[in-house]
């Protein structure tokens, strides 16, 4: 393969650009373009007077990312939503509006900035920049925060489904869902599942967003919220104890800390589910790859394969019992308390 060609050049400028594209898509996910496009095409003047931005500098923002593919150009600056940027619309079945307008964030930009500095020391970019970690910062910023736990509910109903489907989480009847954010995933858990009762645990300022959510999927009360930290103490008496998207936040020795408090609260032979990405094999699945980059630059953590899992459990006083895939790359590693 030639290495040098015209061809591979573009393709690798591409790939230096992406953080353009990121900006872009972020700005029109702030400005709420999609829901203004659901009911059909709009002038891009039309668009800035709705959205109280510059008219010109709109249109060059919504021409850019129509050439990616998020919208659709037509004649007289009149732009549509494609099938792509349908996604960004708030009633969108798996909307990723909320993780768009989260990654372009100027705080989070700016730890993404420092990767040079976490690559050469395995240091903290988030850190190096803000001087505090991620979760403090957050707290001590609501706005920052509700953005944050926003886009954690849009990731999270990315993959929510394709976990429901791959795993039966009825079996269980009182599940504790611990750093469960604001409940979306444990909305849908007892949504499917009409008999199952939950536990959502997570810090005081996440926890009290959670009313709407469990509200909108009718099954307030069958959920009691509980405020707390994970290092501390979880509610007791759980059938089962959910850990998803938590252990990627954390180093080793944090992680074994949150597994032994959750095993503190657990019965002798209750299952752990950690729900996390599956790290993969060597040249697949960049978004795994990826997020494992994020975790270094955002809260310190990284992503982690069975092995690295099992080996947390065993620290903690759990046994491995295997993970269960499904269909979008995130599966449910469980484990029994031993
Ligand atoms: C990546 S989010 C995952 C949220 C949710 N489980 C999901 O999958 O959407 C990590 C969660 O850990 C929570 N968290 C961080 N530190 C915590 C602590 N000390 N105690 C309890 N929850 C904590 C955060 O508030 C956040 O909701």
């Amino acid at each position: 393969m030639n290495h040098d060609s015209p061809r591979s050049a573009l393709a690798l400028r591409r790939l230096v650009n992406g953080y353009q594209v990121t900006q872009a898509i972020h700005v029109a996910a702030v400005l709420g373009i999609a829901d203004l496009l659901a009911d059909g095409p709009r002038r891009s003047d039309d668009l800035a007077g709705a959205t109280g931005a510059h008219p010109g500098a709109l249109y060059r923002l919504l021409r850019a990312l129509s050439g990616v593919g998020v919208f659709h150009e037509e004649e007289d600056r009149t732009f549509a939503l494609t099938e792509l940027g349908a996604g960004l619309r708030s009633d969108a079945p798996e909307p990723v509006g909320g993780w768009a307008a989260f990654v372009g964030e100027p705080y989070q930009w700016q730890a993404w900035s420092a990767l040079l500095h976490s690559v050469r020391t395995g240091e903290n970019a988030f850190r190096h920049v803000h001087g505090i970690d991620s979760w403090t910062f957050r707290a001590e910023r609501p706005e920052l925060s509700a953005s944050f736990d926003r886009a954690m509910t849009s990731l999270s109903r990315l993959v929510v489904t394709a976990v429901l489907d791959a795993y039966d989480f009825g079996r269980f009847g009182r599940i504790v869902d611990v750093g469960g954010g604001n409940g979306a995933f444990l909305s849908a858990i007892l949504a499917r599942n009409p008999t199952a009762r939950g536990v959502l645990f997570d810090q005081p300022h996440v926890v009290s967003g959670a009313g709407p959510i469990l509200a909108a999927a009718g099954v307030t009360d069958r959920c009691e919220v509980v405020a707390g930290s994970f290092f501390e103490a979880v509610p007791a008496g759980g059938d089962a104890y959910l850990l998803k998207a938590i252990l990627h936040d954390w180093e080793d020795a944090p992680c074994i800390e949150i597994l032994r408090t959750c095993r503190q609260a657990m019965a002798d032979g209750s299952p752990l589910l950690v729900i996390e990405r599956e790290l993969g094999r060597p040249n697949q699945d960049p978004d795994a790859k990826f997020s494992d980059l994020n975790m270094l630059v955002g809260p310190m953590g990284q992503e982690r394969t069975s092995a690295e899992y099992a080996a947390l459990f065993a620290a903690a006083g759990f046994q491995f019992a295997g993970v269960t895939p499904s269909a979008v790359g995130t599966g449910v590693f469980a484990a029994v308390a031993a």
